[in-house]
């Protein structure tokens, strides 16, 4: 039987669809690099989670048997791509199932901060409410203001219907990155100065790339308006974090609600102190049927990979060409 390396046990049937065609190895935690080297000696399929760095290393400790990296997440930028074609070695991902999801968190990011959900709640469990009052904890507007997003892909384009559909927003949109038009009603495209000095809402929605890289950053920020409110639920170093603390603390824009980090799980010093900004710990896919349909697609695609086929999601089909033969057992 192919053998198959979990790092972390998966919520729904994933490991019982893979124990089917593979002997499952479950890691039970994220490794140290040495010791994720030593783990992956002679696997055929790697599952890992985002925290898992797949470089030519680890590629190279696996072994040339290695036929699939099915990552545990529709982001790939823990995986080293090029060095996975070099091999031979097909790179899976999840996408689709994960986008209303993180889509829904973005608009409940948007809410919370705009609507001040988390300093209204702390008031409260502090004993700090003492009855209604005409100024009290006052918030933004969301009905019929303008949200800008920085990346039109499937979890961009999810955001935008709620937000024009459900919130009469007027969608602004800067992705250069497209290979069409935006073809979404509704939605107008612009560029990235054009946005940032427009939006009341601005949300982040790219992959991570060199060129995605501190997209936001001290610059980027100043051109925001005072009132802007600054999302993320994509990959934290989309946003330079020191800047957007630096300017959360003077007043630059008015709020971020944030579920990715620089430094994740860590977080740029000072931000946990400021009240304007709503923090999740990357919750952007994290429901129940959302984690499960995440770990069926990644079996899906080590099943296909092992069977010889391309995986349903494969972000570099071209390595098929020049892979070893498929594992078979
Ligand atoms: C992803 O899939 O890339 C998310 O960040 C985690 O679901």
């Amino acid at each position: 039987m192919p053998r198959v390396v979990l790092s972390l046990p998966l919520p729904g049937p994933a490991q019982a669809m893979l124990r089917e065609a593979a002997t499952v190895e479950v890691l039970g935690a994220i490794l140290p690099a040495p010791e994720y080297r030593r783990a992956v000696v002679g696997a055929d399929a790697l599952l890992p989670q985002l925290r898992d760095r797949i470089d030519a290393a680890v590629l190279d400790a696996a072994g040339p048997q290695l036929r699939v990296v099915a990552n545990y997440a529709v982001g790939f930028d823990n995986v080293d791509v090029p060095a996975c074609t070099a091999r031979g070695v097909l790179v899976g991902n999840t996408p689709d199932v994960l986008t209303d999801a993180t889509a829904d968190c973005a608009m409940a990011l948007l809410l919370a901060t705009a609507r001040r959900v988390v300093e209204g709640d702390a008031a409260m469990r502090q004993g700090r409410y003492h009855g209604w009052e005409p100024d009290y904890m006052l918030g933004a507007d969301v009905t019929g203001q303008t949200l800008g997003l920085i990346g039109f892909g499937r979890i961009g384009r999810a955001v935008a219907r709620r937000a024009r559909d459900g919130f009469g927003m007027r969608v602004l949109v800067h992705d250069p990155w497209l290979p069409g038009p935006l073809a979404e009603p509704g939605v107008s495209a612009c560029g990235l100065d054009e946005l940032l000095g427009a939006a009341d809402f601005i949300s982040c929605h790219v992959p991570l790339t060199a060129e995605t890289h501190h997209l936001i950053g001290a610059p980027q920020l100043e051109r925001m308006r005072a009132s802007a409110i600054l999302l993320n639920t994509a990959r934290g170093p989309i946003i330079d974090e020191p800047a957007l603390v630096q300017a959360l603390r003077s007043g630059t824009i008015r709020g971020a609600g944030l579920d990715v980090y620089e430094g994740e799980p860590a977080m740029a010093e000072g931000l946990a102190a400021c009240p304007n900004c709503v923090l999740l710990p990357h919750l952007g896919s994290a429901t129940w049927t959302t984690r499960a349909r995440m770990g069926e697609l990644a079996a899906a695609n080590v099943l296909a990979a092992l069977r010889g086929e391309l995986p349903p999601h494969c972000v570099n089909p071209e390595a098929a060409a020049g892979g070893p033969s498929p594992a078979t057992g």
